[in-house]
């Protein structure tokens, strides 16, 4: 079992990492034994894996589900479970858990940051992309028609418990979309890792328990030290936003029909190809990143046309704007991230073009 902590003071906490690992959650969430616990969960994981939760918790933890997928990261979906939150009687005291991917945990993570102004949060992701990024770090929200994650609050989880088991029902398609932000963390932090994705492709897609619990736990140091050294992305968190001003525009604009690591992984290509126009990065160096998105089996292409003005539009609204300017992380380099904020839409117009559909 690998354990990562997130140092954070007195809001430290744990990331247990390991095959079996959410059967020993009462053991490390030593409150647990005398709060209300509330599990928040999409019915598809629910179904799958809501019994093996349920036994390793409490008989009288309450479990509320609300459909998969990314709609549900909305307004109404929160007032439905708040309203159950209401009904039940649940407490300041009370902890929520956030069971699946990344909508649950967004979902479930804001609920917690917001019903009574606060409470306790665990997070037990089952997808690969909730395990390497968005289970960590404390980022919750929900969508607006206007973009992506628009409404939220940073609430950090008291303890993130990722079951490597849980993955050998994740589709592959989700897998891949995970390894997108997995290969984010290398490109920006430690390009070493890239290559790891190469050398372990056939265990990943086997789902070997150790293999993917070593690479999520890798992953997870990357970010932990991160947010640690910037909770609130006032400076160096915002590296982790490499691929996503890009990424986020793509996933607004397709109606969601990608997943976020694909529109990650289409950001990165783009973004890669603005510094590469600006001569940050070196024409090799973005085409091994762009070799190791395909091998992994990651879009090369948009699915269909998406207008270079909506993007530009959509850049505008995105949480990195400041002062007016859209911010782009671009690699200066492997492992080299740089913040931009002069980038001309006559630049971003030229990079869509390494991704157009049908091109
Ligand atoms: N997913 C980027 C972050 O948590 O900051």
């Amino acid at each position: 079992m690998d354990v990562v902590r997130v140092e954070l003071g007195d809001r430290a906490y744990p990331i247990h990492i390991g095959s079996s690992a959410v059967n020993s959650l009462r053991e490390w969430s030593v409150p647990f034994p005398r709060r209300q616990l509330v599990v928040i969960a999409d019915q598809t994981v629910a179904d799958l894996h809501g019994p093996r939760l349920a036994a390793a918790l409490p008989p009288d933890a309450v479990t509320l589900t609300f459909p998969a997928g990314e709609t549900s990261k909305s307004f109404t979906a929160m007032e439905r479970l708040c309203e159950q939150l209401a009904t039940r009687g649940i407490e300041r005291g009370a902890a929520i858990i956030a069971f699946g991917g990344g909508v649950a945990g967004d979902l479930a993570g804001f609920i917690a940051g917001t019903w009574l102004r606060g409470v306790g949060f665990v997070q037990v992701p089952t997808t690969f992309l909730a395990a390497v990024d968005a289970s960590v770090g404390g980022k919750t929200g929900i969508n607006l028609h206007a973009g992506k994650n628009l409404v939220g609050v940073f609430h950090q989880p008291e303890l993130v418990v990722i079951d490597t088991d849980f993955l050998a029902t994740l589709p592959d398609r989700d897998l891949r979309a995970g390894l997108a932000e997995s290969v984010k963390h290398a490109v920006i932090r430690q390009p070493d890792l890239l290559d790891r994705h190469l050398a372990d492709i056939a265990r990943i897609a086997a789902r070997d328990p150790q293999t993917l619990g070593e690479l999520i736990a890798a992953n997870c140091a990357i970010k932990a030290a991160v947010v640690a050294a910037d909770e609130r992305e006032a400076d160096l968190r915002m590296i982790l936003n490499h691929g996503h001003t890009i990424g986020h525009a793509f996933e607004h604009l397709l109606g969601y029909e990608l997943r976020h690591g694909e529109c990650v992984a289409l950001g990165m290509l783009v973004e890669n190809e603005l510094a590469r126009r600006r001569g940050l990065l070196k024409s090799n160096d973005a085409a091994r990143i762009a070799a190791v998105l395909a091998r992994l089996g990651l879009p090369q292409r948009l699915p269909r046309a998406v207008g270079a003005a909506d993007v530009l539009a959509a850049c505008r609204i995105d949480k990195k704007v400041r002062a007016g300017a859209v911010n782009f992380v671009l690699l200066a380099g492997l492992g080299q991230p740089v913040r931009v904020a002069d980038i001309a839409d006559a630049e971003i117009e030229a990079a869509l073009a390494i991704v157009a559909a049908g091109g």
